[in-house]
Parts: structure tokens; C-alpha cells; sequence
């Protein structure tokens, strides 16, 4: 294990560790054999953008680390914080960014095409945020519910006139939807599904509002690309469940389901969209679920020595980027973070990165514009004031944009800018090399 701590060494920033419950049985499998994977001691929450103050020392760190449960190779995260607490109040909005938008129109057609869903069909959207993906499927006439726990959010969806009830999905909130407006033709979960812990509830839940020839797709970050990709900015408190194909098999095998089809995506640094229905229900089981299980096995994804060989790579990054980092700041250059990503805030609270590196942090999101960033209280600043204010280096904090961001900064770049990518290997891209 990784056990560096990365709690600041001036300041007091108060350890809540008794707030967040410790993961002791597995969610999928009911196991309780864990391998240590990494452990970051105590971290502020990724989506825990502050106001500026002139002392943080109320600013909760809780325990950050990920285990693999040896029987089903769930990974998870170490502690459980209170969902009331991460969610009732959120910053992140559903990215507007090209890559999104169009991955969404995607989704949206995908599911709408193979699975005949008509205009009198409902699609139920799980964590629907403020609406975006479920326009997308109000584009091809069908009735849309959302269900999302930030009241913030889910008041912003209604306003634009898609409905949103502002609840945690549950089996009781199945039931309900159910009642007042059938069964669902589609529940959809894009990223959401590695936010919950009572998977049990909430997969018992969709089972219940499913219509027979119903289909659950969810969209996950895939842990095999987690792996590959030393992508361990993905970790983070709201981030319970890492998954592999052959998990989720698992998952939906104990709970009366069955997962049918599987298809890898690149959006959020590789992603996984799976589709699952009732055992009896019309969908054949496609040879996508064998093939991406067997790929697993070959990587080696059942062994303890993957997650070994993950932790050790983790290591060599939380040693080269801050020592890339502070080589370019005592040469005089001026750094700052492109995106104020929750899985940037990982990178700098985890490889002990903060103010005396980064002079501010971009970011296209109104509400965490004028913020500091948790941990590390670097200010966030509109991407115009970026604009006004270049660095010689961007941190590419949001790198799953990586493509769109070097070609909308192609004048960043043509004027001597560079952007440092983090992972799977610190790097710069300058204009030659873009
Ligand atoms: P995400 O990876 O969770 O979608 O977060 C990406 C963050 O980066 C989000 O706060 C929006 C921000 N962002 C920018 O500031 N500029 C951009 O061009 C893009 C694509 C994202
Ligand atoms: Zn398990």
C-alpha cells in the first residue's frame, strides 16, 4: 500500500474519518475478502469546492483508498461518506462540452433504434442531473422522468421542462414511478451507478420498474481502462465501485437480471455501456459480455499481481508529476489547471500539488467559478481570465477532453503554450507535438 499521507502540514484540516463508514462486505458478491489495492490516507471530497476564506480548517478529509474483493474483483473504495452529504447540493453539471453532446445524442439513438422505444415509452433516467441526456431522448418523442438528489440540479431540470423528482433512486421511488406512470421501457444510468452503495436496493428497484421487454443500460468508467491507464484520478469518495465486465455479470445474476450486451466507449477516459434485462425477456445474450470477460481474464484482471502492478505505477506518478511540476516552477514558469475536474482535485490533493504550483484553475463551470478547489484552495477561474492571464502550462486536470481541449487551444499552443498531461505517464504536449 501506498500509505503517504497527504494531509497539509500547516493548517488543521479536521480528519471526519469517524464520519464515513468503512466497507466491510462486498456490495456485489457479499465477500469480505479484500486486497489492499492503494490508500491515500485522508482527502478532501473531489466535489468539495469552497468559498474563498481566510482559514479552511473546518474542511472535512475523510480516508481515501481502494480495495479488490478477491471473490467477484469488485474494486471499491475504502469508506463510505454520506451520500446526503455529497450530493444534495452538487457542482457537477453534466459536461456541455462537444464530446459530451454528441456522446449523448449517441446513447439516446442507440438505445432508441435497437430497442423500439415509441413516443408512448417512458425512459427513466437514474442521477439525470439537469436534464441534458434525457432531451436528447425527448428529441425522439418519448416520455422522459428524471430522478437526481441534487436539489439544485434536479430544480434546474424542471425549470427546463424536464421533469425530475429530487430523490435518491431506491426500490420505494421505483415502486412510486411505477405506479404513477408504468413500467419503464428504459432506465438509463450514466455514470451514476459507481455512486451507490446499496446496489442491492437500487438493482432490486429497476428489476421492479422494468417493463418485460424493458432494458437497464448504465454507463461505467471500465476498471480495466482504470488499470491500464494508471487512471487513479478516478478515485475518489463519490466513486464507491470500480467495475469489470464479468462483476456486473455477477451483480445482475443475484438479483434476477441479466446482462446482455456490452460496448466499450472512450468518453470519460474509457467507459463501458451495459445493457440488461429480464432473463425471460426478449434480448439475446451477445458475445461482447464472453469476450470482454475473457479479455479480463487474460489481463490478468483475478489476479492480486494486476492490482499490485497498478499500485506500483500509481506510485511512479505521485513521484514524477511533482517533480516534473516543481522543475518547471523553479525554472520561473507559470503554471495553472485546465478543468477543475472532482478527479483533478485527486491528482493535486494526492501528488501534494497546490497555490505555490498552480496560479489558478480554468474551468467553464459557473458554479465553481469563484471558488477555491478543496485540499489545495487554488482559486477557479473563468476561462477568459485564462484567456487575459495564459500560463506557459496548462495541467491538463479534465485530460478525458484531451482531444477537444488541444484543438480549442490550438492558439494557447501556437503561441508557445504547453499542456502537462498527468497520466498514464507525465507528459507535455507543445505545439509540435500536438
Ligand atoms: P468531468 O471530466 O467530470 O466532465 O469534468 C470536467 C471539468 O472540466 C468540468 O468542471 C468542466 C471543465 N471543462 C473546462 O473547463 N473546459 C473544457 O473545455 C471542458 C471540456 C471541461
Ligand atoms: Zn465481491
Amino acid at each position: 500500500m501506498t500509505g503517504r499521507s497527504v494531509l497539509p502540514e500547516k493548517g488543521a484540516p479536521m480528519d471526519v474519518s469517524d464520519r464515513a463508514r468503512k466497507v466491510v462486505a462486498c456490495r456485489v458478491c457479499g465477500g469480505g475478502d479484500w486486497q489492499d489495492v492503494v490508500s491515500f490516507g485522508p482527502v478532501p471530497l473531489a466535489n468539495g469546492f469552497l468559498d474563498p476564506a481566510g482559514s479552511y480548517d473546518d474542511e472535512p478529509y475523510y480516508p481515501l483508498g481502494v480495495i479488490s474483493c478477491r471473490s467477484c474483483r469488485l474494486m471499491s473504495v475504502t469508506r463510505i461518506v454520506d451520500p446526503e452529504v455529497l450530493y444534495r447540493t452538487y457542482p457537477y453539471v453534466t459536461s456541455d462540452s462537444e464530446t459530451i453532446t454528441r456522446h449523448m445524442r449517441y446513447v439516446a439513438e442507440t438505445c432508441v433504434r435497437r430497442f423500439a422505444i415509441g413516443e408512448d415509452d417512458l425512459v427513466v433516467e437514474i442521477g439525470s442531473n439537469t436534464g441534458t441526456q434525457l432531451l436528447a431522448f425527448r428529441e425522439a418523442g418519448t416520455r422522459t422522468l428524471g430522478v437526481d438528489p441534487a436539489r439544485n440540479l434536479a430544480a434546474v431540470a424542471n425549470g427546463n421542462g424536464v421533469p425530475t423528482l429530487p430523490e435518491f433512486f431506491s426500490a420505494g421511488v421505483a415502486e412510486t414511478i411505477r405506479e404513477e406512470h408504468g413500467p419503464a421501457r428504459l432506465v438509463l444510468g450514466r455514470h451514476v451507478f459507481a455512486h451507490i452503495d446499496d446496489l442491492a436496493g437500487v438493482v432490486d428497484g429497476v428489476r421492479g420498474l422494468l417493463a418485460p421487454d424493458g432494458v437497464f443500460a448504465i454507463e461505467v468508467p471500465y476498471a480495466l481502462e482504470l488499470l491500464e491507464r494508471v487512471a487513479f484520478d478516478t478515485i475518489y469518495h463519490e466513486h464507491l465501485s470500480y467495475f469489470l465486465v464479468r462483476t456486473l455479470g455477477t451483480l445482475f445474476e443475484r438479483h434476477g437480471l441479466r446482462l446482455f450486451d456490452v460496448e466499450r466507449l472512450s468518453v470519460h477516459g474509457g467507459s463501458i455501456l451495459a445493457f440488461v434485462g429480464h432473463p425471460q425477456g426478449p434480448w439475446q445474450v451477445r458475445p461482447a459480455v464472453a469476450e470482454l470477460s475473457s479479455l479480463e481474464e487474460r489481463t490478468g484482471l483475478f489476479e492480486d499481481s494486476a492490482y499490485r502492478v497498478f499500485a506500483k505505477n500509481v506510485g511512479h506518478i505521485r513521484e514524477e508529476l511533482p517533480a516534473l511540476i516543481q522543475r518547471l516552477v523553479a525554472d520561473g514558469k507559470r503554471i495553472a489547471g485546465y478543468g477543475a475536474s472532482a478527479k483533478g482535485n485527486t491528482i493535486l490533493n494526492v501528488c501534494g500539488l497546490g497555490p505555490e504550483h498552480l496560479d489558478y484553475c480554468s474551468d467553464t463551470t459557473d458554479l465553481k467559478q469563484d471558488k477555491v478547489l478543496p485540499g489545495t484552495h487554488v482559486p477557479v477561474r473563468t476561462p477568459e481570465y485564462a484567456r487575459v492571464h495564459p500560463p506557459d502550462y496548462f495541467l491538463l486536470l479534465a485530460w478525458n477532453y484531451a482531444d477537444e481541449i488541444i484543438r480549442k487551444e490550438a492558439s494557447f499552443l501556437r503561441a508557445g503554450g504547453r499542456f502537462i498531461l498527468p497520466i498514464p505517464k507525465p507528459s507535455i504536449v507543445s505545439d509540435g507535438s500536438a
